[in-house]
């Protein structure tokens, strides 16, 4: 298949309706969207990643209203947080609409919906006039893709479309916060922040990993952003020591001398940069990365995340 690369809306809204699946950007990462009321195009989606059939994937809406499309029920406390943080990097999983399509929210009774602030998606959602569902747009397994040529990297040949943007401002997937009960639960930490939430509904709470309970966040299990290299967290100040094949990226500089550094002023240029770097990594064939470890908390607590899937698998 040939993947048509365009900056034009209205070209990658006609692929759209044309049943195509197609890549474009949002403020946290590329997502790859398909039509959510065509099955054909959604079937498309997994083929593309190699994505596993249990594992759900995001609706994304540009308006309010399309909420009721989706969703069967909108829990008091999904209203608090959409008051605070629609549009933005933040997903709330919600008892399902009957016709939506189970392939989509892989065979769950709930979906998760998401409003994007970026606006070229909000753009794309506008002109298609439907909600899209979107993973990330990237191989199964990989990281997020942050750029659109690392969506070509993965995915050409693979998808009829990449609808090219900047390079994405967050870096990592968005907040998953389940509002289908009584307390809400953080099934994965993004940019908007525990804190954030917290704010707005102190009751929250952070998932477990429970063996008794039924997996709630079937993506979670699956091996995640990682690259070819092998990943290793490591606590400043420490010597490492770093063979010719190493890199490094965090906020302070290694001891040790590394092929390969990328160091950043803020926690938030850490979390932008991490997906990229992995991927620059991998294409200079770097063996082993260094990523700092930084504190738990705002955007900390995402960036770990990612780094602690990156480093067990
Ligand atoms: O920022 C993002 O969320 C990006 C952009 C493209 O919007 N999308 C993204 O999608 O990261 P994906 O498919 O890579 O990750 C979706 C995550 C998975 O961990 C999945 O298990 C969880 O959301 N999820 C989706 N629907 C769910 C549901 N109904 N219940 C529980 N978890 C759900
Ligand atoms: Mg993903």
């Amino acid at each position: 298949m040939q993947t048509t690369l365009t900056d034009s809306i209205a070209i990658a809204a006609q692929f759209i309706r044309a049943g195509e699946v197609v890549a474009f950007p949002t403020e946290t990462v590329y997502g790859l969207g398909a039509n959510i009321f065509d099955e054909s195009a959604i079937e498309k989606i997994f083929l593309a990643k190699g994505r596993p059939s249990d594992n759900p994937l995001i609706a994304h809406i540009g308006k309010r209203a399309d909420l009721h499309l989706l969703a069967r029920e909108i829990t008091p406390m999904a209203e608090t947080f959409m008051e605070h943080f629609f549009p933005g990097p933040l997903t709330l999983v919600l008892p399902k609409q009957a016709n939506i399509s189970r392939l989509a929210t892989a065979g769950l009774d709930t979906i998760g919906i998401r409003m994007p602030r970026h606006p070229v998606a909000q753009s794309l959602l506008q002109t298609c006039g439907v909600p899209l569902v979107a993973p990330s747009a990237n191989l199964s397994g990989k990281p997020s893709p942050t750029t659109w040529e690392a969506v070509q990297m993965d995915l050409a040949g693979r998808i009829a479309c990449i609808l090219r943007g900047e390079q994405a401002e967050v870096g990592l997937e968005s907040t998953v916060v389940d509002c289908s009960r009584v307390t809400p639960l953080l099934l994965r930490a993004g940019a908007i922040t525990l804190e954030q939430l917290q704010a707005v509904v102190p009751t929250i709470q952070i998932a477990q990993p429970s063996l008794s309970e039924p997996q709630r966040s079937p993506g979670l299990k699956y091996k995640h952003y990682a690259p070819q290299a092998r990943v290793e967290m490591v606590v400043l100040p420490m010597t490492f020591v770093a063979s010719d094949a190493a890199a490094f990226i965090g906020l302070h500089p290694p001891a040790s001398n590394v092929k390969h550094c990328k160091l950043c002023q803020t926690i938030e240029e850490y979390a932008h940069s991490l997906f990229q770097f992995f991927r620059e990594c991998d294409a200079m064939e770097i063996e082993v990365i260094y990523c700092e470890a930084v504190s738990e908390a705002g955007l900390g607590l995402a960036l770990m995340d990612r780094i602690k899937r990156a480093a067990h698998g």
